[in-house]
This record gives structure tokens, sequence and C-alpha cells, in this order.
């Protein structure tokens, strides 16, 4: 436990992981404060007792000013690369004495070439974080359950699934698992110098996740199978570059032959079984009613 009072300032804090992580900071903590720097302050609904700054990623004088008087950084990157990454991070480790990076599993311990610019901005990130002189934890998530959110309209308005690789599985990990490691790792000392790789506990075809949130939200959801190309041109017309897409059109096409197999290390970390795809599909019905 923390010696004294930890001062954290969380980034992504209307986001998955940091909305869960401030929730569990700011709950009977009387020991940590907390700070969340968010981009519209009016429309965050975050926890009483957590202190909200405006400020933007992209504003480093926005960043230097809520990085004020805090001592630990749980620091979530949703921009891609690019050289504003390494001024943001190089500045954070500057200022504060420990960091927890919200990174991905698929990055190389020996900082190898990436196969698609997702892994490579973590990649590069991972690197800044571990040449600092910061106590740091790299803590990579594999893929989150909030991604099937990305379903939510489909589910309300036909009760089907339209999407590609119904047979591949993964090992989805319920946010307040990741949050739940990245306190440990920012309020103890268990976690200074570890890359914890989180996962779920069991790994569901994504017929299967579909068949959860159908039980979630009591009725059948069914799986629509759709052609990968139809997948690439959606994903592309969303935003996303043709690199990101091919990436992770390959990346979900192995867990077919290959379903993504559970990591030990949440359990190893908290001493408990990981919150299964069902428990995550229960708490988010509302979103898929
Ligand atoms: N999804 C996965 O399966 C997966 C797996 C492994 C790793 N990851 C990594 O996890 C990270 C995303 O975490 P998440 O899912 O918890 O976040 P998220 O739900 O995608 O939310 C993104 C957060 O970043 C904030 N944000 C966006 N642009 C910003 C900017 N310019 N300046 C400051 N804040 C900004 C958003 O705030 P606003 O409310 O202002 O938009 C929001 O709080 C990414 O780095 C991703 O690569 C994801």
């Amino acid at each position: 436990m923390t010696t004294g009072t930890a001062r954290v300032l969380v980034f992504g804090a209307t986001g998955n992981v940091g909305g869960a992580l401030v929730r569990r900071l700011a709950a009977d903590r009387e020991d940590v404060t907390v700070r969340a720097m968010v981009r519209t302050p009016g429309s965050a609904d975050l926890p009483d007792g957590v202190e909200v700054v405006r400020g933007d990623l992209t504003n480093l004088d926005s960043v230097r000013a809520a990085l004020r008087d805090v001592d630990r950084v749980f620091l979530v990157w949703p921009l891609g690369g690019g050289e504003l990454t390494r001024a943001v991070v190089d500045l954070i480790t500057a200022r504060v004495r420990r960091v927890v990076y919200l990174s991905a599993i698929g990055v190389r311990d020996d900082g190898a070439p990436a196969p698609d610019p997702i892994l490579q901005f973590h990649t590069d990130i991972e690197q800044a974080v571990r040449d600092s002189d910061v106590e740091w934890t790299l803590l990579r998530s594999g893929g989150m359950a909030a991604n099937t959110l990305g379903w939510a309209q489909q589910v309300r308005e036909r009760s089907t699934v339209s999407w590609v690789y119904g047979d591949g599985a993964r090992a989805l990990v319920h946010e307040a698992d990741l949050a739940e490691v990245a306190a440990i790792a920012l309020l103890t000392d268990r976690l200074v110098g570890a890359v914890p790789e989180i996962t779920g506990p069991s790994a569901l075809t994504q017929r299967e996740q579909a068949r959860a949130i159908g039980a979630a939200v009591g009725r059948t959801v069914t799986w629509e199978e759709l052609p990968a190309q139809e997948v690439r041109e959606a994903l592309m017309s969303a935003g996303w570059s043709a690199a990101m897409a091919d990436g992770a059109l390959r990346s979900w096409a192995s867990t077919v032959d290959r379903p993504e197999a559970p990591t030990p290390d949440y359990a190893a970390v908290t001493g408990s079984t990981g919150r299964p795809f069902e428990q995550w599909a229960i708490d988010h019905a509302g979103d898929f009613r």
C-alpha cells in the first residue's frame, strides 16, 4: 500500500479502462487523490471526489498543467504514432515518479518492429517509458470485451450481429480487471518494472459472445457472417487506415484456427479469476437493450 497520499492523474478517464480506474480509485480510498484530464469536462460523468481538469493530449501545455502536483500517472494513448507521442511521454516521465501505461498484448519485449501500426505505437511508447527514470508498469491488454459495444446498435435494432470470423475465439478482458491491475500497479510496489499481460479467463468464439449478450438482455441474438472484404470496407469508412484494417483482420482471422489462450497474469496479480465475458455482458446489458 502507499505511504502518504498518492496523487494520481488518469488519462482516458471517460474511456473504458480509465473510467473503470477512476471509479475504483475514488471508492473508499482516503490515501489517494485522483485527477482526470478530459477534453470536455462538462460532459464527463466522473465520480464525486475526482478532480476534473480540461486538457488534450495533443496540447503539451495542457498536459503540463494537468501534471502539476501529481506523482503517478495512468497513461492511455488513443492517438496513433508520431512525433507528438514521444514529446508527451517525455514530458510525463520527466515530471512524475510512476507511470502505468495501458499497452497491448502483441508488443514484443525486444522492441522488434511490430506487424501493424497500433502495435508499433505501443512498442514506441513502451520503449520511451522504459528509457525514462520513472517506476513503470506496462499493462498489456488483450482484446477488450468493450470492443463488442460496436455491435450494440445492430443488437438493439435487429437482435443480430453481422460481422466477420464468428468462429474466431478470443479471451476478451473486462475493463474492470484491467483497472484492478492498474490500481495495484499505481498504489503498491508489486508491479514496478513488470509487464503483466491481461486477458479474460477463457476464450469464447464471437458467436458465443453474441449468445452471451443475448442471454444478458433476455432475447436470442444471432450471428450473421460477413465477408472479410465487406468488413474491411466498413472499417475504412469508419476512419481506419488500410494498414490498420488489414492488421486487425489478419489478427482476427488467426483466432479461427488458433483460439486465443488466456494468460495467467490476472490471477497471479490479484489471486482471483478474471471476470468472464458473460459477466461483462450482464454489466453492459443496458447498452444492448
Ligand atoms: N480495444 C482493445 O481491444 C485494446 C486492446 C489492447 C490495448 N488497447 C489500447 O487501449 C487504449 C484505449 O483504451 P480504452 O479502450 O480504455 O479507451 P477508449 O474507451 O477508447 O477511450 C479513449 C479515451 O481517450 C480519450 N481521448 C481521446 N482523444 C484524446 C485526446 N486528444 N486527448 C486526451 N484524451 C483523449 C477519450 O476522451 P474523450 O471522452 O474526450 O473522447 C477517452 O477517454 C488504446 O491505446 C488501445 O490501443 C485496446
